[in-house]
């Protein structure tokens, strides 16, 4: 609107200037100098509007980058992700927070990949993805050793390497994401040691072994039940799985009259084992712990009572899109991002929940 108003002014200050042209040879010396003047005006007006409008151009361009106007524009980057698999609610949780985090920036393109909990596919993705030459990975890794060189692979040949929560051996990618899997299973550790008063019979259903987080929620927490008089009287790798953690617990019931708490690596498990107990109508003899805490599965489980504690464990899908922005921005990025992980009971999970560095800091 201003810019018509604008062009209108300077074709009529023109049509001035033509008729004083033809005028200029027998006019006197005043008027020639108000024709100069009239000369200079438009041509500093023309550098005016010529800059003005660049700067406009700018501008919009700058927002569609950042996703505040309603125009599409055309994609820009392209990322292609590998979930390990779909059948569980977590991962899509991370899914769908990958795609509402790019929906929000129009010049990314994710292209998702289900490798349906196979190893052997998951690597063919990553290779499929280095061949369409997409602009970065994120991938979430079934299992560390099968998806260690595919990755280094694309990381070698320049190509940037999220890896989300489950993480790849060594160091060839460009960062990996998630929460301290051993500071959670610490922590669960510790709030299990002081609900079963120091003492008490616990069966452990592991996550996969193969995983890094598996791994790494036995370790933290065995330490952190070292020393106490809680003992873990079954354990079993449950890997992941809902049915699986049920038909392990249904044998951890033949076997052990007295089990006092089921400390599970994910809530899939912890529910699994629930419905096992339910079954053989024990489940009010033992408690239930799981991690992961969605709000539609673990919170819900606590709310229900079904479970007594939840540990939140992140999906990172926001962060890897807005690590990727920055990637694309060339800019420097961490090798690590470690996302804060809080845990839900039925006192906290009203107030949203508490800090495990909280439950941590705790003197027991
Ligand atoms: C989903 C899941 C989650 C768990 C995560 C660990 O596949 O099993 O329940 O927290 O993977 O990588």
């Amino acid at each position: 609107m201003a810019n018509t108003i604008f062009i209108k002014n300077i074709q009529s200050i023109g049509k001035i200037l033509f008729k004083r042209r033809l005028s200029f040879f027998w006019s006197k010396p005043g008027e020639n100098f108000l024709t100069v003047l009239t000369v200079g005006l438009l041509v500093a007006a023309s550098l005016l509007l010529a800059a003005f409008s660049a700067s406009c151009k700018a501008k919009k361009a700058e927002s569609i980058k950042e996703g505040r106007t309603g125009e599409v524009a055309k994609p820009l980057y392209t990322i292609g992700m590998s979930q390990c698999n779909l059948g569980e609610p977590w991962r899509v949780q991370m899914n769908l927070d990958i795609k509402n985090e790019a929906e929000k920036h129009p010049e990314l393109r994710v292209i998702f990949k289900d490798a349906q909990n196979d190893s052997l596919r998951q690597q063919a993705q990553i290779e499929e993805f280095i061949n369409a030459s997409v602009d970065l990975i994120i991938v979430s890794p079934k299992e560390a050793a099968p998806l260690t060189a595919p990755v280094a692979a694309a990381y070698e040949k320049g190509l940037p390497v999220i890896v989300l929560d489950r993480r790849v051996l060594g160091d060839k990618y460009t960062c990996f994401i998630g929460a301290d899997n051993k500071k959670i299973g610490y922590a669960a550790g510790r709030w299990i040691v002081e609900r079963l008063k120091g003492k008490g019979k616990v069966v452990e259903l592991k996550g996969l072994m193969t995983s890094t987080p598996g791994q790494d929620r036995h370790t933290g927490f065995r330490e952190a039940i070292k020393g106490s008089e809680v003992e873990v009287i079954f354990e079993a790798d449950m890997k992941w799985l809902e049915p699986q953690a049920r038909q392990e617990m249904e044998s951890a019931l033949a076997r052990f009259s007295q089990i006092d708490l089921v400390y599970a690596h994910n809530d899939p498990g912890a529910h699994g084992a629930y419905l096992a107990a339910k079954a053989a109508g024990r489940e009010k003899e033992m408690i239930f712990v799981g991690i992961d805490a969605l709000p539609h599965e673990g919170q819900m489980y606590v709310r229900q009572g079904i479970l007594e504690a939840s540990f939140e464990y992140p999906t990172g899908g926001r962060e890897a899109i807005l690590l990727a922005l920055e990637i694309f921005q060339r800019q420097q990025v961490p090798k690590e991002v470690v996302l804060t992980s809080r845990f839900f009971t039925r006192e906290n999970i009203d107030q949203g929940g508490e800090s495990i560095e909280k439950l941590l800091a705790a003197k027991f």
